[in-house]
């Protein structure tokens, strides 16, 4: 083979290393989820790109990480039940098979939700809104439609999202207004009847809120006290640098572990970008205009704000593996930093940091610190 032709090959093998390098394991390197084995399972929301693996590096990824996955998205009622008796299960069956492919641990996110939840849910043939009697019919057929479609596939499902502010008090939500708080009890029990054997959980963002935990665990205990199956709450762990303290995010996972259920950090992100206005939360309905001073990072990150994000990354998981006999799983809510909700809330265009594998789908630095951190 002529020398020019020999180089070139050599060239692009060591490309191809440079490009596989850690995240996607080599054999006998640690990864996050051996690392984490035997305390919890560690997993990443999906997007559809990465469900239907037109990425391949993400794939790669995400297979060698990973064994737990959540649908970001596609498992929505919007998506699954656009119209009523309309059921679009495409994207979830692709979601629910490459789980199957990877041997991971399937989560279903999300059965009853204010947002994406179809507008038609609520209006009757009339234009008017729906009696109780009709939406309590139609939250039972798209749960029990979903729910036993995938019955013994999914481990377990956030069966209602996001129901308690942070103050405590019930959201005023249509489920709410038009069912009551009746709602969320119907919803575990319609689930729990479609897959007796699926875990069955309770999800919600700024859980470490003093006034949403006490919201959530009287919410829990009642529901629990008349004997609905209940097995899990699920704190989505939408973070900052500076928000919320370990302290009090410590004594949500002791105060919920305390009702006898698993707690599972659920979307997982620390984002490094100021937030523009007075909520930390993760709101989805919020939205600020953009503006340059909004973005300080657009063009990478200073070695101030990455040592910030370390810590931060490394005080969490160390309070996860602290409390490793409660805490049953810990799912980041993308996979790489390109991915993130967090580049487009609450301000649309930003360039964050929030997630363990950068946009090159590398592991950061401090990952390795932390898989070191499991094995002591
Ligand atoms: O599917 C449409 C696509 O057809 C259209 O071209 C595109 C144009 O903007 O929008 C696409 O829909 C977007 C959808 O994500 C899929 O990418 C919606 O606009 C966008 O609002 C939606 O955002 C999702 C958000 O939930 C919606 O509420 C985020 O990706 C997702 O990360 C986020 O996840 C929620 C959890 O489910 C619950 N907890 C909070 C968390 C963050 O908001």
């Amino acid at each position: 083979m002529n020398k020019p032709r020999s180089v070139l090959l050599l060239v692009i093998t060591l490309l191809f290393i440079a490009n596989h390098s850690w995240a996607q394991k080599r054999p006998g390197e640690l990864s996050l989820k051996s690392a984490f084995s035997g305390k919890f399972e560690i997993g990443a929301a999906l997007n559809l790109r990465q469900i239907y693996e037109r990425d391949e590096q993400a794939a790669a990824l995400i297979n060698a990480q990973f064994n737990s996955i959540t649908a970001e998205n596609c498992m929505k009622a919007m998506y699954l039940q656009p119209k009523e008796g309309e059921f679009n299960f495409k994207d979830a069956d692709r979601f629910v098979e490459l789980g199957e492919k990877y041997g991971m641990q399937l989560i279903g996110h999300t059965l009853i939700w204010h947002s994406q939840a179809p507008d038609w849910f609520f209006i009757g043939k009339d234009g008017k809104e729906v009696t109780r009697e009709i939406l309590i019919e139609r939250m039972r057929k798209h749960i029990q439609t979903v729910v036993s479609r995938y019955k013994g596939r999914i481990k377990g499902w956030d069966v209602v999202n996001e129901a308690i502010l942070d103050n405590g008090d019930w959201r005023q939500s249509k489920f709410y207004q038009i069912i009551g708080e009746g709602f969320i009890e119907l919803a575990f029990q319609f689930a729990h009847e479609a897959d007796p054997d699926a875990e069955l959980y309770y999800n919600d963002f700024s859980m470490s809120q003093k006034g949403k935990r006490e919201g959530v665990v009287s919410m829990v205990r009642k529901l629990k006290d008349n004997g609905v199956r209940m097995n899990g709450i699920g704190m989505q762990g939408h973070l900052s640098l500076e928000y919320p303290s370990l302290a009090d995010f410590e004594a949500s996972i002791l105060e919920f572990s305390s009702l006898g259920v698993k707690v599972m950090i659920t979307e997982l992100d620390i984002s490094v970008l100021p937030m523009p206005g007075p909520s930390q939360g993760a709101e989805v309905s919020t939205n600020y205009q953009y503006d340059q001073v909004l973005n300080p990072y657009a063009e990478g990150l200073s070695a101030a704000v990455e040592s910030k994000l370390a810590n931060r990354y490394k005080d969490f998981f160390a309070l996860f593996l602290k409390h490793h006999d409660k805490i049953d799983r810990v799912t980041l809510w993308g996979v790489t930093d390109a991915d993130s909700w967090k580049n487009n809330w609450p301000v649309r265009g930003r360039t964050d940091y929030p997630l363990l594998f950068d946009r090159n789908y590398q592991a950061k630095p401090f990952v390795r610190e932390i898989i070191e951190m499991a094995k002591e």
